[in-house]
């Protein structure tokens, strides 16, 4: 269900292009071609700017086969399809050797793993000197209310301040490189906004069937959620690099 609400939609999380391209220009010294990995890399916006933008080859990694079909006919009409490979397989599960990427990239799916161990399993594969850029929910603020606490609990309980991530990326042997909160534009108008064209539809069509329509209210819920709170809480960008120079 949750495939079949975000598949055609142009992102699955939060995000946007000019984040991207931010978090790309903080790699400084960077190959002039670098090897990419994007994990978790869903419909494959961030995908398609980081090869347009890297003149690099960028490899796209998930495990719902739609995503990866979407990303490529993405890719062959921006013609930046010979420089995009996409990889079918889960992130708990990579096979690419240690040290294969210059950069190693996920925006809204470490999590999937826990983000500290998603930022170690990307550690593995960095070269000499490469970089890491991951997106993750964070707190934005430490007095959330108890409604908005409980959400949370229940739906991602890893869920941390910025201070409190730093702290445990102090033990990566990684350097941070830099970190910026996303724009509530990129949760509003580029994930919400679409999502909440396609839920009546699908509300319409699962009539009758009560965990759909509970799998659907729960979206409800989330972009509710919110709307009223976007203060407490949002996506932080985290770039870092390995320390082994
Ligand atoms: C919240 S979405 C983010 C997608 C994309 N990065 C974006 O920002 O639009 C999380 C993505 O992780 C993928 N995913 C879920 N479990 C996975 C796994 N075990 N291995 C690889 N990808 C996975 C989902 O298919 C989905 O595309």
């Amino acid at each position: 269900m949750l495939f079949e609400v975000f598949t055609g939609l142009p992102r699955a999380g939060p995000g946007d292009d000019e984040s991207t391209r931010r978090a790309y220009r903080m790699m400084k010294g960077r190959s002039d071609n670098p090897a990419v990995l994007d994990i978790g890399c869903g419909p494959g916006k961030q995908t398609i700017e980081l090869a347009r933008i890297s003149n690099g080859t960028v490899t796209a990694l998930d495990i719902h086969q739609p995503f990866l079909d979407q990303l490529m006919a993405k890719a062959k009409d921006l013609g930046v399809a010979d420089r995009v490979r996409t990889v079918n397989r889960s992130m708990t599960d990579m096979n690419f050797d240690p040290g294969t990427f210059d950069v190693v990239w996920s925006e809204g799916a470490l999590y999937l793993m826990g983000f500290i161990n998603g930022l170690k399993a990307c550690r593995m594969l960095l070269r000499p000197g490469g970089y890491i850029a991951a997106t993750e929910i964070v707190w934005l603020r430490d007095d959330p209310p108890n409604k908005l606490r409980a959400f949370w609990d229940a739906e991602y309980p890893d869920i941390r301040t910025i201070d409190a991530n730093l702290k445990l990326i102090a033990g990566l042997e990684l350097e941070v490189v830099g970190h910026f909160v996303l724009p509530q534009s990129a949760w509003t108008e580029n994930l919400y906004a679409p999502l909440m064209e396609r839920v009546p539809v699908l509300e319409k069509k699962y009539e009758g069937n009560p965990d759909a329509q509970g799998f659907l209210r729960t979206l409800r819920d989330e972009v509710t959620m919110y709307e009223r709170y976007k203060d407490y809480y949002g996506y932080c960008f985290f770039v870092l690099r390995g320390t082994d120079l």
